[in-house]
């Protein structure tokens, strides 16, 4: 677990650094002396064989993880996989997605691929690329916006790079707020939007997950036109049941993640 520790600790400090409103979140949880556990930590990627899944799982593998299930999610042209820490059971899992670029058009993939291209060598061969940010040029709001449309989650990597994209608070661990229907309330109350596509708690008991999470608020990014805000991480919440055999249940509800990739979108307000 400590080898892992070394890894998660300058992932959730830029990730604190990155996102105020999830700093804002877990100083709420703090202020209930609630034990903040991580349920999961996400990261997303394309499937280029240089910075694919398997690259960014490296360092995690390294450090004890082992791969316990994979997903496909066909309409966001998404593959993931997730990993699991032997022996320890209060570890994150580690969710790793990526973008199937042989999918998208041609003018997606190759943005993709010019991108990657400019990634100095000693960083695509450092085993923290995963901390790496946007190792690219400054993004263009323009290039953003056409990406967009054909995939969020693709313009989403194009101006944040490497990092997690968010962090999940196991409710299992929770002893205040020990529903999602709790949690969800006491965000709300704390004037919090959830992302309710496909309704605010994703999955049920009878699936063994329920997922929640909020919208990602806006950052201000410096484009080649100018600082504009847009979607930057959010903070997802997880509660897990146990199977027929009495273990908790360890693996993720495609059709619920499907939905939680939607805390990025862009919106205007
Ligand atoms: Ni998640």
């Amino acid at each position: 677990m400590e080898k892992a520790q070394l890894l998660f600790d300058p992932i959730w400090v830029d990730y604190l650094k990155q996102n105020p409103q999830v700093k804002k979140i877990y100083e709420l949880f703090m202020g209930l002396e609630e034990d903040v556990v991580n349920d999961h930590i996400a990261f997303r990627t394309f499937n280029d064989p240089r910075i694919n899944i398997d690259v960014l799982a490296k360092p995690f593998i390294e450090a004890g993880y082992e791969f316990r299930g994979e997903y496909n999610f066909e309409e966001k042209h998404l593959y993931a996989k997730h990993y699991e820490l032997k022996g320890f059971k209060d570890a994150p899992r580690i969710f790793i997605s990526e973008l199937k670029l042989e999918e998208m058009s041609p003018f997606l993939r190759e943005t993709a691929i010019e991108i990657i291209d400019q990634i100095p060598e000693e960083i695509i061969t450092n085993p923290m690329l995963i901390l790496s940010g946007r190792v690219w040029e400054k993004p263009s709001f323009n290039i953003y916006e056409q990406i967009r449309i054909e995939s969020e989650y693709a313009s989403w990597i194009y101006v944040y790079g490497f990092r997690a994209n968010h962090f999940t608070v196991s409710i299992n661990a929770l002893k205040k707020l020990n529903s999602i229907e709790k949690v969800n309330n006491f965000l709300k109350e704390n004037g919090l939007i959830l992302n309710s596509s496909g309704g605010e708690i994703k999955g049920s008991p009878d699936e063994l997950l329920e997922q929640s999470s909020i919208i990602a608020d806006k950052l201000p990014i410096s484009f080649t036109e100018g600082i504009i805000e847009i979607p930057g991480c959010y903070y997802e919440f997880a509660r897990r049941y146990p199977d027929k055999n009495g273990s908790l249940y360890g693996g993720f509800i495609a059709k619920s993640a499907d939905k939680i990739f939607e805390s990025t979108n862009y919106y205007t307000k």
